[in-house]
């Protein structure tokens, strides 16, 4: 199909507008949620401790930490994967950041969503400015030879379609962590099932995740395409329903999970530094 370019005339200077609604108050939100959680995640990320709670026999794990690849202190109870950091990897890593396996890890889920189409739509306004809103003046960074998403370096946020792949891995592994919760170590040595707060917390992080990935519009388009009647297919078209189900609340459930993650991450750190103690419900 042939293609034609448009000039999209830009309003300035920032902020002039006809409109008489707020549309400053979405991207503020967006903008204070976003900051919020990026300076909590960071500052848990460099903790490399207390991400792990095995006290009062519970077994619950930081998601920002899971997979636990290394255990650099030693207290997650044979859950690493590999225990201890090794040596080379140690004497690889810059002197100047404290050694912590939730940094081996967070840039995939980091990544997956920095390239959401939602995010990216949400934080191109609420931080650059850039469409700040629809007929709203712009601070007029483009230049002439703009052309977005389809020339470097924004078109690199088309690699959101790969994450997706690790984001589907990283549900399961949380899920994991999630049924771990519900084996609890008695005072004698032996396990046995329980149910503790933490245990709902965790259980709910997966699922959250779960409703915002599998709402993701790259698997939308992988389920759906390549076909020009999905009806020819039932079960590829109820699939294909289902996602499309979920993502018409893309937006709700990419923050209530951004949210729970936060939470679930706080709610272990807290017990672990005896700032709370877990409640055995069952
Ligand atoms: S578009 Fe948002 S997770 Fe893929």
């Amino acid at each position: 199909m042939a293609q034609v370019d448009l000039p999209l005339p830009q309003l300035s200077p920032l902020g002039q507008t006809a409109r008489r609604d707020r549309w400053w108050l979405p991207s503020l939100l967006v903008f204070l949620g976003f900051s919020a959680f990026i300076v909590y995640s960071t500052w848990a990320a460099f903790q490399a401790e207390h991400f792990w709670l095995a006290e009062g026999g519970a077994h619950y794990l930081s998601p920002f930490y899971s997979p636990l690849i290394f255990d650099p202190v030693g207290v997650s109870t044979g859950h690493a994967w590999f225990g201890q950091p090794p040596g080379w990897l140690l004497s690889l890593w810059p002197p100047f950041l404290v050694f912590s396996p939730a940094l081996l890890i967070l840039w995939a889920p980091g990544g997956f969503r920095f390239t959401c189409y939602y995010y990216r739509g949400a934080y191109y306004k609420a931080f650059w400015a850039d469409p700040i809103s629809c007929t709203v003046g712009e601070p007029g960074f483009r230049g002439k030879n703009y052309r977005g998403e389809r020339k470097l370096p924004l078109i690199l946020q088309n690699v959101h379609r790969y994450f997706l792949y690790l984001a589907i891995a990283f549900i399961f592994i949380l899920a994991y962590d999630a049924i771990i919760s519900y084996t609890w170590t008695n005072p004698d040595g032996t396990k046995s099932f329980g149910i503790g707060v933490g245990t709902i917390v965790l259980t709910l992080n997966p699922v959250f995740l779960g409703l915002y990935t599998f709402g993701c519009h790259s698997l939308r388009h992988l389920i759906g395409g390549r076909r020009n009647a999905l009806s020819g297919s039932p079960s590829r078209k109820k699939a294909y329903d289902c996602v499309s189900c979920l993502n018409s609340r893309h937006m709700l459930w990419a923050w209530i999970s951004l949210f729970w993650v936060g939470f679930t991450d706080f709610y272990v750190r807290m017990c672990s530094m005896g700032v709370i103690a877990d409640w055995r419900l069952f």
